[in-house]
């Protein structure tokens, strides 16, 4: 389901570009799987059983010839954006480059913090740098991650829905201490209330408007942090149920665009999934950008730039983890034996017998289902991984190993 801001931005993406560059953008703007997408899998999330498959017809050589052939693996981070970086138009690279300057970054509901390395990677390839100058998370556990992988890090403070105070407790310090200001603004507010996973979302229809819920309240910290401190740019990612209908209701997304467009940012979003962006692993995310109204055609831009860096044809999942065992790699995958329980065997025996109804002629056995979760809403996905959550256990059938 999308908004009505996406729908109208739609035609201005596929008008002047190519045709290449329409394809791309419709598979960027489509939506999310559904919750339940176990229970009713997609076609593209299955696959047969390792036996029939083998039993299949190829496929046929017209049908072999539309595919556009997928771009070699990349092996970590760094290839990862050296390799985006390298997908941009020579004008849009020009465009970065103009007037580097020191950027400085704040993030909230900082998680990993993950953007952080792209963003280090980023500088050596753009000029521009990029000072880390906080994080804001609330799990202690996760503050130990962020300060143990970023040293660097002025502040790491507490509670997003405080910095608009201009005071808030800051971990590295153990006081409170002034809040800086920031060009760049990163946060990936929480999104239990409107996720598709969460049975009571129907009680959270207007969490946006209304501050409620986690969701609710962690974003109206975005939004007074960005009322109070007016950085230049704000990034925000959310679950896709962010541009999805609760009941009756208006998607969220809409009330997140009007808070930021009162704000005197100019505003839009896309639901993107990373393997569309060289890593193999389903996660569709809905990502926002806001930008305070000076750079005429910025949303434009963002929106060009987006549909160059994405890949029609996503790296297989199998290619994409031999190059990660080749050579120096950031991601640890699959090094277990499977040793499934009985439980876990119906849930992949659930998953592929749903490949074999809806995809008989599925040639690839890249099955990989999340065993963590029950039988009959176990996500599954073929040639890629699913989304990996703290509780995953991903099984991967081509080579019976577990995620580990
Ligand atoms: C959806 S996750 C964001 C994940 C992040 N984008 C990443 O890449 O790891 C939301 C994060 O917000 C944190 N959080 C929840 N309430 C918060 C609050 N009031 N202030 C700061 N962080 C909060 C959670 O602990 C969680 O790590």
């Amino acid at each position: 389901m999308e908004s009505q801001t996406r729908r109208a931005r739609r035609p201005r993406v596929a008008d002047s570009a190519g045709p290449a560059v329409r394809r791309r953008a419709r598979v960027m703007q489509r939506p999310a799987a559904p919750a339940a997408y176990a229970a009713a899998p997609a076609a593209d999330q299955l696959a047969a059983p390792a036996g029939e498959l083998q039993q299949q017809p190829a496929a046929p050589a017209a049908e072999l010839q539309q595919q556009p052939a997928a771009p070699a693996a990349v092996s970590c981070i760094d290839d990862c954006v050296e390799r985006l970086w390298g997908r941009l138009t020579t004008r849009q690279r020009v465009n970065v480059r103009f007037r580097p300057r020191k950027l400085k970054v704040g993030t909230a509901c900082s998680g990993t913090d993950s953007v952080m390395k792209v963003l280090a990677r980023l500088q050596v390839a753009t000029g521009w740098e990029f000072e880390h100058t906080f994080s804001c998370e609330f799990s202690e556990t996760k503050r130990r991650w962020l300060t143990d992988n970023f040293p660097g890090v002025q502040h790491i403070f507490v509670d997003v829905t405080e910095l608009h105070k201009g005071i808030a407790l800051d971990a590295v310090s153990g006081r409170p201490v002034p809040v800086p200001p920031v060009d760049l603004f990163i946060a990936g507010f929480v999104c239990k209330s409107v996720s598709a996973e969460n049975a009571q979302r129907a009680e959270f229809a207007d969490c946006i408007a209304r501050s409620s819920g986690l969701t609710g309240e962690t974003f109206r910290g975005v939004q007074l942090f960005c009322q109070e401190f007016q950085p230049s740019i704000v990034i925000c990612e959310n679950v896709s149920g962010l541009v999805k209908r609760i009941g009756g209701s208006e998607p969220p997304i809409e009330a997140v665009e009007r808070e930021f467009a009162a704000m005197g940012y100019s505003v839009g979003h896309e639901v993107l999934d990373s393997r569309h962006f060289l890593l193999p692993q389903r996660r569709t995310r809905c990502w926002i950008w806001a930008m305070r109204r000076v750079v005429a055609g910025s949303e434009r831009c963002v929106l060009d730039v987006l549909s160059q860096l994405q890949q029609p044809t996503p790296t297989p999942l199998s290619e994409f983890l031999a190059s990660a065992a080749a050579g120096p790699t950031d991601w640890v995958f699959f090094s277990g034996r499977a040793k499934l329980s009985e439980r876990e065997m119906r849930v992949v025996e659930h998953a592929r017998s749903h490949v074999a109804r809806a995809r008989p002629l599925q040639r690839l056995l890249d099955l990989v289902v999340d065993v963590s979760k029950s039988f009959g809403r176990a996500p599954s996905c073929v040639d890629a991984s699913t989304c990996v959550l703290p509780n995953s256990r991903l099984y991967w059938q081509r080579e019976n190993r577990v995620q580990g």
